[in-house]
This record gives C-alpha cells, structure tokens and sequence, in this order.
C-alpha cells in the first residue's frame, strides 16, 4: 500500500480544518503555536511534504522548493493574492500554486465601504478623541467630514470580483462608479451603471478612489507622487489590496500636504511594519489587513485551498491554478 501523502499546514488551523484533513486520510502536520509558522521552522517542516498550505505572509520561493523536495506537488496559499509566491520557480520545479478567489469578495468589499466610511466620515478620528476625555458639546462645526451619498463619484482601480462587490455596496451609497480593469467593459459592469475610464481619467475625477488589482511588478507603486498628485485635493484613497501597489512615503507626503484629504489603509509597503507617517497623522484610519478577516470567510478560505490540495493530491487539475 501506498504510504498516505503529507500534507503541512503552516499555520494553526481550526479544528474543522483538521477533521476534514483527517478524513482525506492524509499524514497532516501544522504549526501548534497559534498563527503563522515562522521561516525558519516553516523550512524544516516541509521536508518530504507532497503539499503545504501557506499563508500570504509566507514566501515561497526557490529556498522553499528545495527545503520541501521533489516530491512536493502543490502549495495552496489561504489568500486570493499570491505575490508571495515565486511563480517562475514554482512552475520549474512543477509544482502547482492555488489561490482562493471568490470566497474573499464580499468581506474585503464590506472591509472597504468600512474604510471609505471611516475616511468619509473621520470615524477613527472621533474615536480618538472621545478617548482623549476632553470635555466636548455637540457644534455644527465638528469633525466636519465629507458626504460620500451625494452623487461623489468613486473610481474603482482593477475592477475583477472585488471590485465588482464593491460597485455593488457603492451603488447602495448613491455612489457614481467609475473603474478600470478587465471587468470594466463587461456586461455585469455596464448593468450596474459603472463607467470604464483609464486611470488618469480615474485619479482625475474620482472623490474617492479604490484599489483592487493584485500586486505584480506592473502594479508596484501604481500609484505614486505623480498619480497623487493628479488626484482631487479633497478626494481619498483607500487600499485593501497590497501595500506596494502604493508609493507609501508619496501618499504620506500629499496627505501631509493636504494633496488628497485622507486615506483608509489595510494594507502597508513594508509589512507589518507602517510608515511612521502614517501612525502620526490624523487623516489616516488603519486596519491590520483585515480585508478577508470574516468569521465564515476565513474558514471558506482554509476550505477552498484545501480543496486545492485534495484534487492534486487526487491526481486532478486544482480549481484555482495560478500555476503552472
Ligand atoms: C488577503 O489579503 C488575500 O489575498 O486573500
Ligand atoms: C481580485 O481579487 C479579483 O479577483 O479580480
């Protein structure tokens, strides 16, 4: 008898993980310490496995292939992005790379109207000062923010599924969509009345704009001083798709500047460092990728790449192949 495949989970998964991996009879190992396995341990844990789960944070290169070994047959990341994966050195080693799209949509666009909201309407701003306990009375004039329901125009940039969920909340808003990306010209985007334009026309004429194309050399500091400052001086710039898609000091500096009025960030260049621009400034609300961090979308998530796993396993083309 053929002895049962290893699968490594570099994470601590749920038990509902764990009982769907035992009933596949694999040989399943996983992180025990809570969270993300660390590089180190991650390099010794994946030796001899046919298949790890990995997370965004955790790179998987050239380094990685070797540590798993030859046998390794596919690496299912928990994350729709996979800019973590070396995708050259996965395919030369002939090892499958998954995603989890789909599943993430909807709470990475609530997580945006959350973000847009916040910088709209100064939420985290009023949070903290509340905090600071200074006496304060009700004035018209106070935390003045700005109304996103009054016909503003919002520019989605990389309409694909995200985007579209967010076209959808927006047009709940009273919002005007605007956007570019595959999607844009389609007829699902043409239905809910979104306008495909290109990015200048986008960062020129946007209130708020919204990124949600993946992170690819093409994208790296997509938006950068130039597209900053070709921006409305009032509009805001919210990002739950990856931190370089930004120019991080660029966007710290218009902020400061009064370029653009604020910003809603999830995502940072560095991670899990933030700028520490960002954290002085008062027209910043922060989250700590939190973008999929829904208690049903995350195990969808751990769900879906296993899923991955067991067709590769199984011999059959994973659903969501990004590699080879
Ligand atoms: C989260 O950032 C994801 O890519 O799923
Ligand atoms: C974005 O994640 C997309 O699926 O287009």
């Amino acid at each position: 008898m053929q002895d049962p495949a290893h699968v490594h989970l570099a994470y601590t998964p749920t038990s509902e993980t764990l009982d769907f991996a035992a009933k596949q009879g694999w040989r399943v190992s996983s992180y025990r310490d809570g969270g993300v396995e660390p590089r180190a341990q991650l390099l010794r844990s994946v030796a001899g496995a046919d298949a790890v789960l990995t997370m965004l944070t955790q790179r998987v290169d050239e380094e990685f292939l070797q540590a798993s070994g030859p046998q390794l047959r596919v690496v299912a990341n928990m994350a729709v992005g996979f800019d973590n994966f070396d995708v050259a050195a996965l395919s030369r080693h002939r090892v499958y790379g998954t995603n989890t799209p789909g599943v993430v949509d909807a709470a990475t666009a609530d997580l945006t109207m959350a973000l847009i909201l916040s910088a709209a309407r100064r939420v985290a701003e009023g949070d903290r000062f509340l905090r600071t306990g200074v006496p304060w009375s009700w004035r018209p004039d106070m935390l003045v923010g700005m109304d996103i329901s009054a016909g503003r125009v919002l520019g989605i940039v990389g309409l694909g599924r995200i985007g579209m969920a967010v076209a959808r909340r927006a047009r709940a808003f009273d919002l005007r969509v605007i956007a570019t990306g595959r999607a844009a010209t389609g007829a699902a985007a043409r239905e809910l009345g979104v306008e495909p334009v290109d990015l200048p026309d986008l960062l020129r004429r946007a209130d708020v704009v919204t990124l949600h194309c993946p992170l690819t050399p093409e994208t790296h500091h997509l938006i950068g001083r130039e597209e900053l400052a070709s921006m409305k001086a009032g509009a805001i710039l919210v990002n739950t798709s990856r931190g370089a898609v930004v120019d991080e000091q660029a966007l710290v500096d218009a902020l400061r500047s009064g370029g653009i009025r604020s910003a809603g960030l999830d995502v940072f260049e560095h991670e899990p460092m933030v700028h520490s621009g960002l954290l002085e400034l008062e027209n910043v609300v922060l989250a700590p990728h939190l973008g999929s961090a829904g208690d049903r979308t995350r195990q969808c998530m751990a769900d879906r790449a296993m899923r991955n796993v067991a067709a590769v396993l199984s011999g059959r083309h994973p659903e969501d192949s990004v590699c080879p």
